[in-house]
């Protein structure tokens, strides 16, 4: 028997997924599964043309000058990781001296992040290899630009910060932040991690003026797992590698013609070693191709009408807390909240066991977050709906929790 769901998970993964997408996987692996780039023969031929063409799309979507500057990768913390080590790396290797001694980079990052980026510094700066700071956020999840400003120094190497909290769903101000900061540190590198908005709102490398971007693409994009991709702006690679501010130290084939040991010097080679993940691309490519309009007004008027019932609904349920912002401005769709006696993942338990709704329950992999907002170690339940939820499901959702609520006070009485 078919089990029900009511996916409200959509900040994890995206689902249900589009049939394209399995559609195009099943015809790449049938008909085109060369290795792109190794060899020149028609399957490999056939494999090159879908990577590149999801490249490509990637690229539009993000307003990259050139889509050599889209990396492939296996996905967002991937990306993150890739981010980080290199300009680490590339420093190090600029600055050490015939000892090994360098200057440990000042780095700045936020209480929002998810731990692909802080778990990353972290390593560093418990090894006393990078000065860390980490600028707080307030209770709606929202990082302030003075508070950026107030740590940023004239050789602060790098900035990374999520573009929406995965937790709260805070939308942060990049653009005020990038314009504040790079009047103290104009060749800060910024890395702008967006796994939790590309897809929901539409993002412009140029004109935020960032210099990575970390995506993901099995979320709103609608792809499988194990894809992403890292965009490389012209100050962290600039066009003429010699001087890339990024390296990368995965080595191995790229399919260009290099008789070298050394690694190509041109992007997107320089960081992409290895055969990528052609197949899980065919399958973005295609969500990418069907839903390409998907940052529409009316996609996006749809997921915030969604997130505002959620907000309303809850907030009229007694024993729940609902954290973060009560209305949708500069918000992705995601309602973070717990209902009080109860575990928040005994309480997405429920969810899932007794009325087939799957929500996520914890603290999301982003523990500063909730230590600010007072949810600990505990956590919370976040509920995400994505584009293809309905009005229905939202509703089917705050039924049982209120029905929950209340068997959980008489429990308690
Ligand atoms: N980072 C993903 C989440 O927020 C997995 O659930």
């Amino acid at each position: 028997m078919k089990r029900r769901i009511i996916y409200l998970d959509n900040g994890a993964t995206s689902w249900p997924k589009p049939a394209c997408v399995g559609e195009a996987m099943v015809d790449f692996l049938t008909h085109k599964a060369g290795n792109p780039g190794r060899g020149g023969h028609f399957l490999a031929r056939e494999a090159v043309s879908v990577v590149e063409s999801a490249r490509k799309a990637l690229a539009e979507l993000i307003h990259s000058p050139d889509s050599k500057r889209v990396v492939l990768t296996h996905g967002c913390t991937d990306s993150v990781n890739m981010a980080i080590h290199g300009v680490i790396r590339a420093f190090s290797r600029e600055f050490a001296n015939s000892n090994g001694e360098c200057p440990r980079p000042h780095i700045v990052t936020t209480a929002i992040e998810h731990n692909a980026v802080l778990r990353t510094l972290h390593c560093y700066a418990t090894n006393k290899q990078i000065d860390l700071d980490i600028v707080p956020c307030d209770k709606e999840g929202l990082v302030h630009v003075e508070n950026v400003v107030s740590v940023t120094r004239a050789d602060t190497l790098m900035f990374a910060i999520s573009h929406s909290s995965n937790v709260l769903g805070t939308i942060q101000p990049v653009k005020d932040i990038v314009c504040a900061i790079r009047k103290i540190s104009p060749e800060v590198l910024v890395l702008l991690d967006a796994a939790q908005t590309i897809g929901h709102i539409a993002i412009d490398v140029q004109d935020l003026d960032i210099d990575l971007l970390s995506i993901a693409g099995h979320k709103a994009l609608k792809g499988p797992t194990g894809t992403g991709a890292l965009y490389v702006g012209v100050r962290a690679f600039p066009d003429v590698g010699d001087h890339a501010r990024i390296f990368c130290e995965r080595r191995g084939g790229t399919g260009a013609v290099a008789p070298g040991l050394e690694m190509p010097n041109v992007l997107p080679d320089a960081l992409e070693a290895g055969t990528p993940n052609a197949v899980g691309f065919a399958g973005l490519l295609a969500a990418m191709t069907e839903y390409d309009g998907e940052i529409s007004k009316a996609a996006h008027e749809h997921e915030m009408s969604l997130t505002q019932h959620l907000l309303d609904g809850l907030s009229r349920i007694e024993g729940i807390t609902v954290y973060g912002r009560k209305d949708t401005k500069n918000r992705t769709p995601v309602v973070l909240f717990n209902l009080s006696g109860i575990h928040p993942r005994a309480v997405s338990s429920s969810l899932d066991e007794e009325y087939g709704i799957a929500t996520r329950g914890g603290v999301h992999c982003a523990p500063m977050m909730h230590q600010t907002i007072g949810t600990g170690s505990d956590g919370a339940v976040r509920v995400s709906p994505g584009v293809f939820t309905t009005k229905d499901e939202i509703e089917a959702f705050l039924v049982a929790i209120a029905e929950l609520a209340r068997r959980t006070s008489n429990q308690l009485a």
